[in-house]
């Protein structure tokens, strides 16, 4: 045996800024908005990438809450379709009003299934395969961020949403499906800039049916 079998194997320099960097990264986005015990805060529930899960900063959230709240009126119902970050600022008990409307999520992902009946599981694939219990247009305003950006993908969350909204559709995505966005929901671009906990490398919008101010601001 040589002198270097005997040597615990180390990593160079710039292998381990990389490594660290990462933890601190990982450390960050776990910690980003989330209050112990605060099991409606946005991260709550860890990024999982092979989901295609990049969760909103807590302004755009809180931006996006706000929103629907707005649009949903007195009572209403609001469908976050794939969007739980904004599901959860809607629970949350900080955004004015959310106390006089109520939320589903719809979602894939399986952890989300701890916020109960609220939950409903949804796989795109499937775009009109819902719980039984999911009437047709019966949701003020349905909100929807597909989890790919294909027009595959946002064609089938399109045929999700139209049955599920009474007409107001606000739908976030990349720039890049506008096109596809408008042949599907007739949608409109907005000047408002939805932000992420970590950056895209895609542009991202918000894109409505209606005379929302999210248009110009
Ligand atoms: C781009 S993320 C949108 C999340 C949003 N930015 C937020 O902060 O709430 C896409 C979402 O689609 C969900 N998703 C992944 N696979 C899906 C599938 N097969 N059907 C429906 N939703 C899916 C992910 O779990 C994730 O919540």
């Amino acid at each position: 045996m040589s002198d270097s079998d005997d040597e615990v194997p180390t990593l160079s320099a710039h292998t381990l800024a990389a490594l660290q960097e990462f933890y601190n990264e990982t450390r960050t986005s776990q910690s980003l908005d989330t209050t112990p015990g605060d099991q409606f805060a946005v991260g709550a529930v860890e990024e999982d990438w092979r989901m295609s899960q990049f969760w909103y900063s807590d302004e755009t959230a809180t931006q996006l809450a706000e929103e629907v709240i707005r649009e949903a009126g007195e009572g209403g119902r609001i469908a976050c379709v794939s969007a739980p970050s904004v599901y959860q600022k809607l629970k949350q008990g900080v955004v004015e009003g959310s106390d006089r409307v109520s939320a589903v999520v719809l979602e894939f992902d399986r952890r989300f299934a701890t916020y109960g009946d609220d939950f409903i599981f949804y796989d795109y694939n499937e775009p009109l395969s819902l719980s039984a219990c999911v009437a047709p247009q019966s949701f003020d305003i349905v909100l929807a961020d597909p989890p790919y950006l294909s027009e595959e993908c946002l064609s089938k969350v399109a045929q999700t949403v139209k049955y599920l909204s009474k007409g107001k559709v606000l739908l976030c995505t990349g720039a890049i499906m506008e096109s596809v966005a408008k042949e599907h929901l007739d949608v409109q671009m907005c000047s408002f800039l939805p932000k992420h906990n970590r950056n895209l490398s895609n542009e991202f919008r918000c894109f409505v049916n209606y005379p929302s101010h999210l248009l110009s601001c």
